[in-house]
C-alpha cells in the first residue's frame, strides 16, 4: 500500500522538512508512526515533527515571535527581530574597525543596558580595543538630569581614543552628563555609538557618531533594555504594552 507524508515546510538552509503537527494524540500518533517509517526508508532524508510550542519557542528565538501571547503577556509588538539587530551590529563594527584602523580605542559601556549590544559588537571589531565600564544612575526629582556615578570607569583614558556605547539616547540628557564627565579626563577623543536613537525626544543637542537604529516615540524592552530591571533577556527589542506604563 502506498502512503503519502507531505510535510509543511522545506528549510533549504539546513535541508529540513518540517512537518507541525496540533496536540490531539491520534493525528500526532499517525505522524509519528509516518516520520519513523520515512526515516526508516529514507534515512538521508531530514525531517522534524514540531509541536506548537516548538514552533512558538522556535519563532521567539529568532526573533519573529512572540505569536503566542502567553509566553510574553506584557509585549505589544515586535519593533527589531534578531536578526534585523544581529545584522546591524555586524555592521557597526566593521564601520567601527575601519574608522579605528591602526588604534586601540577604549569602549566605555554605561551599564546595565548596554550589556547585550556591547558584548555583541564588541565580536564584529578587528581591531585591538579596551573594554570599560560605568554604571550612573539619575538624579531624580531635580530636572535637570544630572546623573550620580555609581561605578567610575577602571582605565585611565587620558590620552586615549574613547567610544561611549549605549543602548539608547532619549532625551540625550544622561549622555551629556556622561560627556562632559569624560570630556575633563582628557581623552584623545570621544566618539558616542548607540544602538537605538529616540531623537524625537531630544531636549539638548547631542552628537551621536554611531548609530543602530531610529526608533518612535514608543517604550521599547529587551536585548539589555529594561522596565522595571525586567525583559533585558529578550533577544529582540520589542514595545512595550501601553497600559504597563506609568
Ligand atoms: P536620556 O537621558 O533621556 O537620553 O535617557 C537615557 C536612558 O533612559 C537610557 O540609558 C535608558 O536607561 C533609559 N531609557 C530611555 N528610553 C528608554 C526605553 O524606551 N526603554 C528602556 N529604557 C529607556
Amino acid at each position: 500500500m502506498a502512503e503519502a507524508f507531505t510535510p509543511d515546510f522545506y528549510l533549504s538552509e539546513f535541508n529540513l522538512y518540517v512537518e507541525l503537527t496540533t496536540l490531539k494524540s491520534n493525528l500526532t500518533a499517525e505522524k509519528n508512526r509516518k516520520v519513523r517509517l520515512l526515516r526508516q526508508l529514507y534515512p538521508e532524508v531530514n525531517v522534524k515533527l514540531l509541536k506548537k510550542r516548538d514552533l512558538f519557542r522556535l519563532l521567539t528565538k529568532y526573533g519573529y515571535g512572540p505569536l503566542d501571547p502567553e509566553e510574553v503577556p506584557d509585549i505589544d509588538h515586535i519593533l527589531i527581530s534578531t536578526g534585523k539587530l544581529q545584522q546591524r551590529v555586524v555592521e557597526m563594527g566593521k564601520q567601527i574597525s575601519s574608522d579605528y584602523a591602526n588604534q586601540e580605542p577604549v569602549l566605555v559601556g554605561v551599564l546595565r543596558g548596554v550589556f547585550c549590544f556591547l558584548a555583541d559588537l564588541v565580536r564584529h571589531i578587528s581591531v585591538p580595543v579596551t573594554l570599560d565600564f560605568m554604571s550612573i544612575s539619575s538624579y531624580e526629582g531635580d530636572g535637570g538630569g544630572a546623573v550620580k556615578i555609581l561605578k567610575d570607569l577602571d582605565e585611565n583614558i587620558k590620552g586615549r581614543d574613547v567610544i561611549l556605547v549605549e543602548d539608547i539616547v532619549d532625551t540625550g540628557m544622561t549622555l551629556n552628563h556622561v560627556l562632559d564627565y569624560l570630556w575633563a579626563k582628557k581623552p584623545a577623543s570621544l566618539r558616542v555609538c548607540t544602538l537605538l536613537d529616540k531623537s524625537v525626544r531630544r531636549l539638548t543637542t547631542v552628537n551621536v557618531d554611531y548609530v543602530g537604529f531610529e526608533v518612535p516615540d514608543e517604550f521599547v524592552v529587551g536585548y539589555g533594555l529594561d522596565f522595571r530591571q525586567r525583559y533585558r533577556n529578550l533577544p529582540f527589542i520589542a514595545v512595550l504594552k501601553h497600559e504597563l506604563l506609568p
